[in-house]
């Protein structure tokens, strides 16, 4: 028995090329594993193979190689057992016009095989909010009610893995932090979840483990604190009191003057205390009316290795 979610080994996607366009190689032998229980982030730039990844962990795209085992079953030899291991959402809005929140539910739990008295519609309508859209035509739900429902569907057989592709795009705050909420309360049930987002605050906050995807390969996978940890750069922001010009800096701290006079000093907290930037700028005789601190976030890690590519 493994501990892992999903183990992931040499998986490759080469989308035929149709007409003008040539065949695209997305994912050029992706290695990963996810563990059981976490909260893991998959992210990466438009086109690197994410949606790619979770189709192919859908059954909604074949893969070109590799092999991909959920919850320790092996796709190609367990079809039936993997699947029923797995929920996803997928990125693209794939609801019937012609059915109600309801009657999606029912007609995706029925797919799966799950009996009649099993069945959990009202439950999941209550958790995706739209118990007083029950029996309102798909058509007529706004962007954000479908998205909801895509969820709802993604849960109807109790799957241990929930998938997750961008489930916040074009969604209102609220809402975002409703989704929020339920997912982490899903993964306080035990769920292993696995989600991408563009919004990188939002898998900072979310995420144990991330893993970011950049022209179809995995470029770096660790503990959200790890990635956090890399990039070791603080930067100070002080406002003068009066105008003032930026002193002279050692090559190790980068000075920026911004347009409203702010100071701001770049620097890695291991080599250069902020202590000395302080002694510097009082030394210059400028007077510190305010002072505070930016960490680097995921945004920078993300952007820092993405960029080198
Ligand atoms: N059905 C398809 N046929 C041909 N090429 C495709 C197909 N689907 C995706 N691609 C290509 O494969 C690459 C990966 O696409 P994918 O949708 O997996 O990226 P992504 O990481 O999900 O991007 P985004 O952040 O924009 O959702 C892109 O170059 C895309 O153009
Ligand atoms: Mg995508």
């Amino acid at each position: 028995m493994t501990d892992n979610a999903i183990e992931i080994q040499g998986l490759k996607k080469t989308y035929a090329g149709t007409g003008k366009a040539p065949a695209k190689e997305a994912l050029k032998g992706i290695d990963l594993t996810i563990p059981r229980g976490s909260i893991f982030g998959l992210l990466g730039p438009n086109g690197a193979g994410k949606s790619t990844l979770i189709n192919i962990l859908a059954g909604l795209v074949v893969k070109s190689a590799g092999t991909v085992k959920i919850w320790g079953f092996d796709q190609d030899k367990n079809p039936r057992q993997s699947r029923a291991a797995i929920g996803v959402m997928p990125q693209e809005p794939n609801l019937d016009p012609f059915f109600t929140p309801a009657g999606s539910l029912d007609v995706q739990a029925g797919l799966y095989g799950v009996p009649k008295a099993q069945r959990r519609t009202a439950e999941i309508l209550d958790l995706i909010g739209l118990t007083d859209k029950a029996d309102a035509y798909a058509r007529s739900l706004s962007g954000g009610m479908r998205r909801r429902l895509l969820l709802g569907k993604a849960l109807v057989h109790s799957p241990q893995i929930l998938v997750l592709d961008e489930p916040t795009a074009g969604v209102d705050i609220e809402l975002r932090n409703m989704l929020w909420q339920n997912v982490r309360k899903l993964n306080e049930q035990g769920m292993t979840i696995i989600l991408t987002t563009h919004y990188l605050e939002e898998a900072e906050e979310m995420c144990d483990d991330i893993a970011i995807i950049n022209h179809g390969e995995v470029i770096i996978r660790d503990s959200t604190q790890n990635l956090l940890g890399r990039l070791d750069s603080k930067t100070l922001v002080i406002t003068p009191a009066h105008p003032a010009e930026l002193p002279a800096l050692p090559e190790e701290i980068k000075g920026d003057k911004a347009a409203d006079g702010t100071l701001s000093f770049t620097y890695q907290s291991e080599k250069t205390p902020a202590d000395q930037i302080l002694s510097l700028v009082r030394d210059a005789g400028i007077m510190i009316k305010d002072v505070r601190t930016q960490e680097a976030d995921l945004e920078d890690v993300f952007l820092s290795l993405t960029r080198a590519q």
